[in-house]
């Protein structure tokens, strides 16, 4: 059989955990997984990320909080959630039953609010594969720094939700320039691997108002326009922390984007603004690897990990 006609494996390990390949949506960007069902079989994707759960409901910000921008979107959802508990009795079920791989995101403006949310995802069923902690939110208790921009906050959190038996994935931010020594204390913390990056600080301003123009002032920017950054803030965590699992999210819209991704150091992937334009991104990106890989002869999508990097 020529190379081009084999199947290319895509199977891929995030820390301890195995996924078939690397694609999974990025939190809050395909609601809460179940809307990707008349798509795509959900087993099929790497994993499903929920949107970020707060331990309570949360109302999240005040209206507009969307704003398309050149190669982008700015949005100031401000985390609007039902709650863990909620969640739990009535989405959880529909992601059980399609048999996806589900990573639950939490989120807290406090330390002991992570850790509450946290402690209602005990006995979690096997289909919940890890628990993803949205660190790139304000902590009221320092200066509305966020999380994941201090070495002692982002060890305090992740420590307050080590108390689970499902793997810990920390969600980081690109906005620092100390994300690689942020990486390794979140590591150190106990959490198995690092989501790399949260969306990019930005601000639209309407001319005729004279005022900003999400209800929030200021938003997250996401879609293409950042994919640069994420890649570099994937690299330079990388080159810092080779042994650290790192999943790579900002601006990957198909395979091309999705390999430089890993080439620059990511063993897994997230697909997040690609997927509102188009519902079936995710699936897109899955293929697109496996036909770049069967066309340059790459046997093992893991080969490529880091790939960019001076041996
Ligand atoms: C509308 C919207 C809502 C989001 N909500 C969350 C969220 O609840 N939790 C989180 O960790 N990230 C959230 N994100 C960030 C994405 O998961 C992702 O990190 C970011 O958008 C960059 O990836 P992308 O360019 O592929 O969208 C949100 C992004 C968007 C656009």
């Amino acid at each position: 059989m020529r190379r081009s006609e084999a199947n290319v494996d895509l199977t891929t390990a995030v820390g301890s955990v195995n996924l078939p390949n690397p694609v999974m949506t990025a939190s809050g960007t395909a609601g809460y997984g179940s809307e990707l069902c008349e798509y795509m079989n959900l087993e099929d994707l790497g994993a499903i990320v929920v949107k970020s759960l707060h331990a309570d409901k949360w109302e999240g910000n005040a209206s507009p909080r969307l704003h398309p921008t050149p190669s982008g979107m700015l949005n100031s959802v401000g985390l609007q959630g039902p709650g863990v508990k909620t969640w739990v009795e009535e989405k959880l079920p529909s992601l059980v039953k399609a048999n996806a791989r589900v990573v639950v995101s939490i989120w807290g403006s406090t330390v002991e609010e992570f850790a509450k949310a946290a402690s209602l995802l005990k006995n979690m069923p096997e289909q919940v594969v890890a628990v993803e902690i949205n660190a790139s939110c304000p902590n009221l208790e320092d200066r509305r720094k966020l999380f994941s921009h201090s070495v002692q906050a982002i060890s305090e959190v992740v420590g307050a939700v080590n108390l689970l038996d499902k793997p810990i994935w920390a969600k980081l931010s690109p906005n620092t320039p100390e994300l690689p020594d942020i990486a390794e204390a979140a590591h150190k913390a106990g959490a198995e691997a690092v989501v790399i990056a949260n969306t990019v600080l930005g601000m639209k301003i309407d001319i005729e108002t004279r005022k900003p123009i999400l209800g929030a002032k200021r938003g997250g920017l996401s879609g293409p326009a950042i994919r640069p950054i994420a890649v570099r803030a994937v690299y330079d965590t990388y080159e810092a922390h080779p042994d650290l699992p790192i999943i790579g999210v900002g601006g990957i819209t198909n395979a091309d984007d999705a390999l430089e991704f890993i080439l620059a150091g990511a063993t897994g992937l997230q697909v997040g603004t690609a997927t509102f334009g188009d519902p079936r991104a995710c699936k897109k990106v899955i293929s697109g690897i496996s036909n770049w890989c069967k066309k340059h002869g790459v046997e093992r999508v893991s080969e490529l990990i880091g790939g960019a990097h001076d041996r």
